[in-house]
């Protein structure tokens, strides 16, 4: 199956959606007129259930060591439709108070083993195992989510059930391998219970392992999925809605910000959204890199 009909069944939308000229400026979600999306990503999440992970298939692009790498360029029909968007709006970088960093910068593997001791706050009572993140720490995309749900929780990995399936088909679908291409990680290291939405001090008590991560990685371009990741990242409280379309910048690094992979699983016509962020962030990739 091409990447382009792996596209359309992911995005649920059936051969209708195949790219075409024009298709992007004719969109509803590019008409100013479109409506904002519904404040139910919460709810959504909490309600997506777990399944395990598919196999991995996707095609590897942009994994090379930052050094070595060049411009990749990647799979065609992504780079014309990339190309296609819009010139991506800078949005104002806030003034910000100094980075807070509560330990001093520690090594990968000490900033590992940290992170699985940590009880800086009480999600260290109910995790059965801290999720420190997946992937590749040389990778030049890092992908941002919420927190451990219960497949993470028990596995101890990011991602690994139902809302994971679906991000793991979206990037590849837009030719990435999420074990060699990206690095994902999360806001909160541990599972709050019963998957209820992180609490404000549990994300200070976290926000310096994921600074961290960050520092080490030094990834090109970071993609924040869903409110959580996008607010903390971003000191903010804008919805998603007002967050996404534009690039913006963590740390001097662009960020592009997209729904999370569990609320796409209950909100279906948004999938197309999501895809539009994925092409936007191709393009701030290239033009980072380049
Ligand atoms: N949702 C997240 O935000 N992160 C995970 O790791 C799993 C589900």
């Amino acid at each position: 199956m091409s990447r382009a009909d792996l596209l359309q069944q992911e995005m649920g939308l059936g051969p209708a959606w195949r790219p075409r000229a024009g298709w992007f400026e004719q969109h509803p979600a590019q008409l100013p007129s479109h409506a904002p999306e519904a404040g139910t990503e919460q709810a959504a999440m909490a309600a997506a259930p777990a399944e395990p992970e598919p196999p991995h298939t996707g095609d590897a692009i942009m994994a090379m060591p930052r050094e070595t790498a060049p411009a990749v360029p990647p799979p065609a029909e992504i780079a014309a439709a990339a190309t296609a968007q819009p010139e991506p709006a800078f949005a104002p970088e806030p003034l910000r108070a100094e980075v807070r960093v509560e330990s001093a910068q520690l090594d990968w593997p000490q900033l590992q083993s940290q992170v699985a001791g940590c009880q800086d706050c009480r999600l260290c009572e109910t995790r059965t195992q801290t999720v420190f993140g997946r992937g590749n720490p040389q990778a030049r995309w890092m992908l941002i989510g919420e927190a451990p749900g219960e497949n993470e929780d028990r596995q101890g990995l990011p991602f690994v059930g139902r809302a994971g399936q679906l991000l793991d088909n979206m990037l590849q679908a837009a030719g990435l391998d999420r074990e060699k291409d990206v690095y994902i990680a999360n806001v909160l290291k541990c599972r709050p219970p019963g998957n209820r939405n992180p609490a404000p001090d549990e994300i200070a008590a976290c926000n310096g392992y994921l600074l961290q991560q960050i520092r080490h990685i030094q990834p090109t371009l970071i993609v924040a999925l869903g409110r959580f990741a996008a607010q903390t990242l971003l000191e903010t409280e804008d919805s998603i809605g007002r967050l996404r379309g534009k690039v913006h910048r963590y740390q001097g690094v662009p960020l592009v910000v997209s729904y999370h992979p569990a609320y796409l699983l209950r909100n279906q016509p948004d999938k197309a959204k999501a895809w539009q962020d994925l092409l936007l962030a191709h393009k701030v990739f290239r033009q980072a890199a380049n």
